[in-house]
């Protein structure tokens, strides 16, 4: 039974996709054992299935990632039930919402290609599925400023903005949640957190592996529309954002958006992209592509608190390791009075995204013995080493209780995209790098003078 507010069924279109097989029945099953789902949940596609092809998909796709729990499994398999149909065809919704029965308020799960959002929501609503409903879509939201906003206008015929749920997955992870738990949660970060201790910003989201024969998806996005201009700059707006007001459901979303309309659109000097050598090589992939495997960029906050201050963000697939890590470089103290301090790695904050999860600070501290020698010493405050921490989990349950706190808005989406609109496509030359390094050399010259770019493995759990 649905509680109030809460969306008394779930329609998941992409049933048979890649997504639902990934993270879709994972998260339906946690959400069984948690006790959160117990509601119809009808799973649409077109793929000339039936109800028992879709059973044993949703039972390999739980063996293969994290495991059947058969009490879990067996609930979720008496609440599944399955349309099959195509999407331009009025048939398949009407078949959809008898199959939702007696549900007033259900929720629509997207996790479908962008390009067939506009044709399922008109379908919704002529087949009157849309009533009382909400709407979760999966990035990537648009291709450019333009698109998004016109995706934006198209979905607003359908829903009203406090029922669409734009799913960034980097919004519900443990980890990026602590960066706001941690800054908000203390007393002791945030009277040093702007323009007059911090003296640099970098995020680096490194992957350790190729497109893994997710070329055609690639050549359509790239590294900029695939993880800076959604995950990359909610991280920047979680780091840089002020405090939310407490008992206010939107202020979060206030918070993280008025980050994002500060931020400078990048212009092209300050953007390198780069491509791993073999990329072309790939399935899918055009034998003369210019599509980025990799992006560095530059940015700046223009508001009170981070004028100034550079944030510097890269991202990259086959990089040396699987890393994503957002280091905060303190100012100097105004004088040295120890020991030559020869390296800029204390004084620092540091926030492990993933693999693990780890918020440390990099102090100096004395040396035992006579001199007044120092070394650089890391106070780990939290550090978790890769629990299963499951966003699609939390993010499709928050969507089912009417949580929208951890969805990107419609105003934050624009103004990320308003961010990397002029670095988009071949804005700029794409260089080659060779698998396992970190990336093209040219990259370096956005950081400050003086800065190197932060080694995520020079930081990596030694315990
Ligand atoms: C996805 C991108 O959104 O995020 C992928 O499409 C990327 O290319 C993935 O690998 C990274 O997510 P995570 O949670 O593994 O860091």
């Amino acid at each position: 039974m649905a509680r109030k507010g809460q969306a008394d069924a779930l329609a998941f279109f992409g049933a048979t996709g890649d997504l639902a097989y990934k993270q879709i029945f994972p998260a339906l099953q946690a959400m069984v054992k948690d006790g959160f789902l117990d509601v119809p949940v009808v799973g649409v596609a077109k793929a000339g299935w039936g109800i028992e092809q879709l059973r044993e998909r949703a039972r390999q796709s739980i063996e293969e990632h994290g495991g059947v729990d058969e009490a879990a499994f067996s609930r979720l398999l008496e609440l599944l039930d399955y349309v099959d149909g195509d999407y331009g065809d009025l048939r398949t919704f009407t078949e959809l919402r008898e199959k939702l029965g007696s549900a007033r308020n259900p929720l629509h799960y997207l996790a479908i290609p962008p390009s067939m959002f506009a044709e399922v929501a008109e379908q919704l609503k002529v087949s009157r599925c849309a009533e009382g409903a909400r709407i979760v879509v999966e990035k990537p939201f648009g291709r450019n400023l333009q698109t998004a906003e016109h995706l934006n206008r198209t979905l607003h015929d359908v829903f009203p903005e406090t029922s669409i749920y734009r799913i960034d997955h980097y919004l519900g992870k443990e980890a990026t949640q602590n960066i706001e738990y941690v800054r908000f949660a203390n007393t002791f970060l945030e009277p040093i957190w702007n323009r007059d201790y911090v003296a640099s910003v970098q995020v680096t989201m490194a992957e350790a592996f190729g497109v893994k024969g997710r070329g055609r998806f690639y050549e359509e996005a790239g590294t900029i529309r695939d993880v800076i201009q959604n995950h990359m700059l909610q991280v920047v707006a979680l780091l840089a954002q002020d405090a939310p007001v407490p008992h206010d459901e939107e202020s979060g979303r206030d918070a993280r958006a008025s980050v994002l309309k500060a931020m400078r659109p990048l212009k092209p000097a300050d953007c390198v992209r780069g491509q791993y050598d073999g990329y072309k090589d790939e399935d899918g992939v055009a034998p003369d592509s210019t599509v980025e495997t990799y992006a560095a960029v530059r940015c700046h906050v223009d508001n009170w608190r981070w004028a100034g201050v550079p944030f510097t963000i890269r991202a990259g697939k086959d990089l040396p390791v699987t890393s994503t890590e957002v280091f905060v470089q303190l100012k100097r103290p105004p004088q040295r009075i120890f020991d030559a301090i020869k390296r800029e790695e204390a004084n620092y904050v540091r926030f492990r995204i993933g693999p693990d999860v780890a918020v440390a600070v990099g102090i100096r501290a004395k040396t035992s013995g006579d001199g007044m020698d120092g070394e650089c010493v890391e106070l780990r405050l939290v550090h978790e080493t890769s629990k299963d921490l499951a966003p699609y989990t939390l993010l499709l349950h928050n969507a089912m209780i009417g949580e929208r706190e951890l969805f990107a808005r419609q105003d934050s989406v624009e103004a990320a995209w308003r961010v990397v609109d002029d670095v988009l496509d071949d804005a700029t030359p794409v260089h080659p790098y060779a698998p396992g390094t970190w990336g093209p050399i040219e990259a370096d010259a956005l950081l400050p003078r003086g800065q190197r770019w932060h080694d995520p493995l020079a930081t990596e759990p030694h315990d």
